[in-house]
């Protein structure tokens, strides 16, 4: 395979990559009870398409986002230009992250299908350091797809394994596999469980997305329909998905996990 399939997704424009997609995003920024003056952190942006949803709604809030990866980073870049709030959002990249932002710096952090793409040292490096920049009290809130209970560790491993050779990323990390697990993890970081449950339970709160970031979106739609090896790359994934996970396989769902920082 050519490259990381994220790289895939930025050079497409592609937003709401994670379960659910715009539906979860909305119930995301219901959960966050966003404030004006808030400070509030993105972990793993992408292309920057729930900032844009969070600058539109909370003109007075101090926003900033954190990204692995350079694509992403220059495509949010440009979404967030074109949908007109780069005065409000500031966006950084992560290498070493410690030192990156301060102690007690944010009110509020949120994730969408970050931390379960994680390695598990790369997973507790970034719960480290959200302990740190989150105030006492501050909320930490994540959707991340995870297994259902009753796949096997085996199984975990093997599409793993699998998705890591053809996509550049696994699928969901196996030593924490189900939601027991991951309250177990943030239990042990001094996180307060204040909800966990499959997103799909949550009521609907659908939003009609910012104009000129849906605009931004198509544009990158449109550019990989005449795009021939963009149209080639997709084929090569779609192939390998199916492979790797038979369409129908319910497997792993989106979960949502609402967490106060006790420190
Ligand atoms: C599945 S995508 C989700 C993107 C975005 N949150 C969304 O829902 O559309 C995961 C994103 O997290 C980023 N990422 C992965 N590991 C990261 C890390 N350790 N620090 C910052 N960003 C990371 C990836 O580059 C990618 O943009």
């Amino acid at each position: 395979m050519a490259r990381n399939i994220l790289t895939y997704f930025g050079s497409t424009h592609a937003d709401f990559l994670h379960a659910d997609g715009l539906r979860s995003t909305g119930i995301i920024i219901e959960h966050l009870e966003g404030q004006s003056g808030d400070s509030i952190l993105e972990i793993g942006f992408g292309t920057g398409a729930t900032l844009v949803e969070l600058a539109h709604r909370l003109q007075n809030a101090k926003l900033h986002g954190l990204e692995r990866s350079q694509t992403m980073l220059e495509i949010a870049k440009k979404r967030i230009k074109a949908s007109g709030f780069e005065d409000q959002i500031s966006l950084h990249k992560s290498s070493d992250t410690t030192y990156l932002f301060s102690e007690d710096q944010f009110d509020k952090v949120y994730v969408e299908s970050v931390l379960a793409i994680q390695s598990d040292e790369d997973l507790k490096h970034i719960l480290q350091s959200v302990k740190r920049w989150l105030k006492p009290g501050g909320l930490l809130i994540c959707n991340e797809t995870i297994w259902m209970p009753h796949v096997p560790s085996s199984t975990i491993h093997e599409i793993n394994q699998k998705c890591l050779d053809q996509f550049g990323i696994i699928q969901s990390n196996g030593s924490y596999p189900y939601s027991k697990d991951w309250e177990k993890l943030f239990q042990s970081m001094h996180f307060e469980i204040i909800q966990s449950n499959a997103i799909r339970l949550e009521t609907d709160a659908n939003f009609e997305q910012h104009k000129k970031s849906k605009l931004f979106t198509r544009k990158g739609k449109i550019r990989s329909k005449f795009n021939r090896n963009l149209q080639r790359e997709w084929k090569e994934y779609e192939r390998a998905m199916n492979e790797i996970i038979p369409p129908g396989s319910e497997l792993m769902e989106g979960w949502l996990f609402k967490l106060v920082n006790n420190k």
